[in-house]
């Protein structure tokens, strides 16, 4: 098999601003131990988030020219809403300035105190936009999504006979949606089943819940389910894709994920009750419904987006070079998420550094080692990220100890990769010199996005 190619050629560029080891050590401690705090020129390879980060096409910055900025009507608007629905099958479409703007929207209006959200694992701004209601998020993810070191194909799954117990013991009446999130960013990227998806449309159906997708990275799944699932293989993606919405309710999505665009989101629904009740707030939150929080620009990016990442030269090597960099550190030892994700690499910092506790943040001392040692930027998705306290302020561990490095789409070429897994495995070797991390400082909500640390000497 020949190499896989980058299905692209570069146009324009951005440099990279090198700086040396003694230089980044001095950052890191300008920044509290705390990768977002630190300036994005003093980064070399910012793996930090796949969001919003993506290289757009020449198509789409063309697009952005032909964007018309009227405030009603606008023709970017109907062309948006014709890939959302060419794709989706959703009736209305409402757009926003980002997946959380969308949450927002849906949960100010179907949570509150006493109901309960289930998903296979709900995404940290899900979460706190539900919990911001008053209601609460449950996370019911499948058996193997719960060990990183063990492969399976679709460890994104929702445990259905667990649903089917929470329904029971909760009722049906306190349950106003149950989402699915493809692919399950919290649970490393990893994808959720058609088999899956059928099945937990079913029970919802058998109770009268709604199913919603997060549709975030939609493409990434339907990739795996033609790779993976049996009778997918000859069905063209954008047919996946189409066939996860038909079981669906509505969808809150990003378009900065798997619409490669810088900015946007969407909700998409069939029941025109709540879409009314959705428009409702949209104008006084985001905007006019026929642009939400966005400039007609945005909206032409996204539909062309949309339509380019259903391309499958594309899926096949933005999944793959995620493997091919999971494949290098698996090679070296290096303790992983496996199988490889659809948008990142996920590191498991309890096995990468068993000698620090977990109250003292083995993955946040892991991005700051991996920082220091090579400007590259990942972000802990562990006990700083979902981490809560006792009565007695002792820390209640999060379930895995992760650390996310998520790969732009089109930024990076295979030697930037290449430099990323030099970078792990020399911190991998060099494991045991790294020490623990206490925080200083914290807010209460979304704590590790501002949080201060400071080295435990
Ligand atoms: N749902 C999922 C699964 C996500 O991954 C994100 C964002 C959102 C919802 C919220 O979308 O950022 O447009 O408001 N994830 C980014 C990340 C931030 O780094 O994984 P948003």
């Amino acid at each position: 098999m020949r190499t896989i190619i980058e299905p692209f050629k570069i146009k324009s560029v951005e440099p990279i601003n090198f700086n040396t080891k003694e230089e980044r050590v001095e950052l890191l401690k300008e920044a509290y131990f705390n990768p977002f705090l630190l300036r994005s020129d003093d980064v070399l390879i910012d793996l930090l988030t796949d969001s919003g980060t993506s290289a757009m096409s020449s198509n789409q910055w063309a697009g952005i020219m032909r964007g018309d900025e009227s405030y009603a009507g606008s023709p970017s608007f109907f062309r948006f809403k014709a890939a959302v629905q060419d794709i989706t099958g959703l009736p209305d479409v409402i757009p926003t300035h980002q997946g959380r703007a969308s949450e927002k929207i849906l949960f100010s209006i179907m949570g509150g105190k006493g109901k309960y959200f289930v998903a296979n694992t709900l995404f940290d701004t899900t979460r706190a936009n539900i919990e911001f209601s008053g209601a609460e998020g449950v996370d019911l993810i499948c058996e193997e999504g719960k060990h990183p070191s063990i492969p399976a194909p679709f460890k994104g799954n929702m445990d259905v006979v667990a649903l089917k117990k929470f329904i029971v013991e909760k009722g049906a009446e306190n349950i106003p949606l149950v989402i699915i999130t493809i692919t399950n960013n919290s649970g490393g990227g990893q994808p959720v089943s058609m088999e899956n998806i059928r099945a937990v449309r079913k029970v919802c159906s058998e109770y009268c819940i709604p199913l919603f997708i997060d549709a975030c990275r939609f493409a990434e799944n339907s990739w795996f389910i033609k790779m993976r699932e049996a009778g997918y293989a000859n069905v063209p993606v954008k047919e996946i894709a189409r066939e996860i919405f038909s079981y669906s309710d509505g969808c809150t999505m990003s378009a900065k994920k798997d619409a490669f665009a810088n900015i946007g989101g969407f909700l998409a629904m069939r029941d025109p009750e709540l879409a009314l009740k959705c428009r409702n707030l949209l104008v006084i939150t985001e905007g006019f419904p026929t642009y939400g929080g966005l400039a007609g620009r945005d909206l032409e990016a996204i539909a062309i987006g949309l339509e380019e990442v259903l391309e499958e030269s594309y899926l096949q090597y933005r999944i793959r070079s995620i493997e091919y960099l999971t494949d290098k550190l698996i090679d070296a030892g290096v303790p992983v998420m496996q199988p490889a994700g659809g948008h990142a690499v996920y590191l498991d910092a309890k096995a990468f550094l068993p000698h620090i506790p977990l109250d003292q943040y083995p993955g946040q001392a892991l991005v700051g080692a991996l920082y220091i040692e090579g400007g590259v930027r990942g972000v802990e998705i562990g006990s700083l990220m979902f981490g809560k306290y006792d009565e007695a302020h002792q820390l209640i561990p999060a379930q895995l100890e992760l650390v996310r490095l998520a790969i732009p789409r089109r930024v990076y070429t295979q030697s930037h990769i290449d430099y990323v897994a030099e970078v792990i495995i020399e911190v991998f070797n060099n494991r045991n010199d790294i020490t623990g991390l206490k925080i200083i400082e914290e807010s209460p909500l979304l704590r590790h996005f501002t949080a201060k640390l400071a080295p435990i000497s």
